[in-house]
């Protein structure tokens, strides 16, 4: 029998999702990415396919029920199979109408195919060229037209419409963002949920930037993504929809007990004191509770993105990695003043996660990638890097760090290593070594001997800070005050 397979992608997450600067509006569009493969997919089956039955069942039996059989539901996709061709045409429209109607503005992409599940990469080869071929060629309307009279949206630029408005200011709003307002608070509930379940009932979770355990208003978030290696290589080299299956599920598991180790991890340093107002945190009460310094936005498929206050971005992104057991992944570490535009923040983050991979690409491993944004820094990383990270004897940043491997010379552990030995040098000294090293080398050996002064770690950058054109220790006093020193001690891997 002749199957035809339908292949959905939700493209432009990123824009959807952090299009507002507002962490309220980001959320609930992240909560409706994630919801649409629930009820607005539920009804489109009921509609054209009925008697399916449950689609949140979908992992449970892969059998056909009501003539369509739910492939796998996973990293923004989803692959269903139905015995009519005419069936799955009216199911496209169907889902196209109901993602409309719950979440405007969100774009999604579909190809249909004839499917052979004897010939499993064949047939999903097939869709995935049809999947590009469709984001090429079409560019649907989403949201509703702007006419010259009609007023515009102050979060999306889009028409604002009746009965769309911010309840906290009043003004009028487009529909896409009035969805994703009203969503936050669902999006917050299943967070909560999660942390009841980690850390118990001592802790309270957030939608403000501002109440991140910052010290103050001028302080930094941390903005980390971090995102698996050649996982789309994993899923293609699945011979069967069983495998596919059971790769989807296990990525989704996998992703998300990482990120329940870090928050409990995280709760019982607070617990413990570790983390506390000595050692620069000020964690905002609600009630009986703390609310806890981190916030996910997005988790799902292959990559997470969450925020957190800026002392914790390194550390968390370490431990969340050190949590995966089946792939090796690469983490983007933003640190950026709590009131910097957040897209922009997301998108330093994606290129310096861009940066780690390209390490991960030639060496293999996990590597991570971190910048400390202290001013308003504008133009991509590479801008920024050229124009504030280059010193006479080349440049200034040693990153990207390789997490799975203590003691190699582009370890993370080098740069800990390192930090740990500054917190001896009185900090007057490390902030003219600092200087120093923009300067020529032989001004930073002239530094140390009248200092008195040895670098801390590897020998071969014993006297003067470099080796064959590069420098950890720049990095290492950037980051001095963003790494707790109770936590450097603990083993990445
Ligand atoms: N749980 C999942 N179920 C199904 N598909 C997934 C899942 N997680 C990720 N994917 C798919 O895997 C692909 C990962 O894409 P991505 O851009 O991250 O490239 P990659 O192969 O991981 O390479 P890179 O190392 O550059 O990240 C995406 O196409 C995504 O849809
Ligand atoms: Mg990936």
């Amino acid at each position: 029998m002749g199957l035809t397979g339908v292949l959905i992608d939700i493209t432009s997450i990123q824009q959807y999702l952090f299009g507002s600067n507002r962490l309220k509006e980001n959320l609930g569009g992240s909560y409706l990415v994630k919801s649409i493969y629930g009820k607005p997919l539920q009804a489109a089956l009921d509609e054209t396919a009925p008697g399916h039955g449950d689609v949140g069942m979908w992992s449970d039996a892969e059998t056909f029920s009501g003539g369509v059989k739910i492939g796998y539901i996973g990293g923004g996709n989803a692959l269903l199979l139905f015995q009519e061709s005419e069936v799955a045409k009216k199911f496209c429209r169907a889902f196209s109408l109901q993602i409309l109607v719950s979440a405007p503005g969100l774009r999604t992409v579909f190809a249909i195919a004839p499917f052979h599940e004897e010939n499993f990469p064949g047939s999903m080869r097939e869709l995935h060229q049809e999947l590009a071929r469709a984001k090429s060629r079409e560019f649907p309307a989403v949201t509703v037209g702007r006419h010259g009279i009609t007023a515009e949206c102050p979060y999306t630029g889009e028409a604002v419409e009746a009965r769309c408005s911010d309840p906290k200011s009043g003004r009028l709003i487009s529909r896409s963002a009035n969805v994703r307002l009203k969503t936050a608070p669902t999006s917050g509930g299943a967070f909560k949920k999660l942390v009841a379940e980690e850390a118990g009932d001592n802790y309270d979770v957030t939608d403000d930037l501002g109440s991140l355990g910052q010290p103050d208003e001028r302080s930094y978030i941390a903005i980390v993504h971090i995102d698996g290696n050649r996982i789309g290589e994993k899923f293609r080299n699945c011979a069967t929809l069983s495998e596919t299956r059971i790769l989807s599920l296990t990525l989704e598991q996998e992703l998300e007990q990482a990120f329940r180790g870090v928050v409990r991890e995280l709760a019982g340093k607070i617990g413990a004191k570790d983390l506390c107002k000595d050692n620069g945190f000020r964690f905002s009460p609600n009630g009986e509770r703390t609310i806890l310094p981190l916030r996910p936005i997005i988790i799902g498929g292959d990559d997470i993105t969450f925020v957190c206050e800026g002392k914790l971005g390194l550390y968390l992104a370490e431990r969340f990695i050190a949590g995966l057991k089946s792939f090796d992944a690469c983490a983007g570490v933003a640190v950026v003043k709590s009131k910097y535009p957040f897209f922009r923040g997301y998108q330093l983050a994606e290129e310096l996660c861009a940066s780690a991979k390209a390490k991960a690409a030639g060496e293999g491993g996990s590597w991570l990638d971190f910048l400390i944004s202290a001013g308003g820094a504008a133009g991509s990383l590479e801008e920024i890097r050229q124009s504030r990270y280059a010193g006479s004897e080349g440049p200034l940043v040693y990153a990207p760090y390789r997490l799975d491997t203590a003691g190699r010379d582009e370890s993370i552990s080098l740069l800990k290593d390192g930090i740990s030995c500054f917190h001896k040098w009185p900090k007057n000294k490390m902030m003219a070594l600092r200087e120093e090293l923009t300067g020529p080398k032989e001004g930073v050996k002239k530094f140390l001997d009248a200092a008195g002064l040895t670098l801390p770690g590897a020998k071969k950058f014993g006297d003067n800070g470099w080796d064959s054109g590069r420098t950890p220790f720049f990095d290492m006093i950037d980051l001095f005050d963003f790494y707790p020193k109770v936590l450097l001690k603990e083993v990445t891997q």
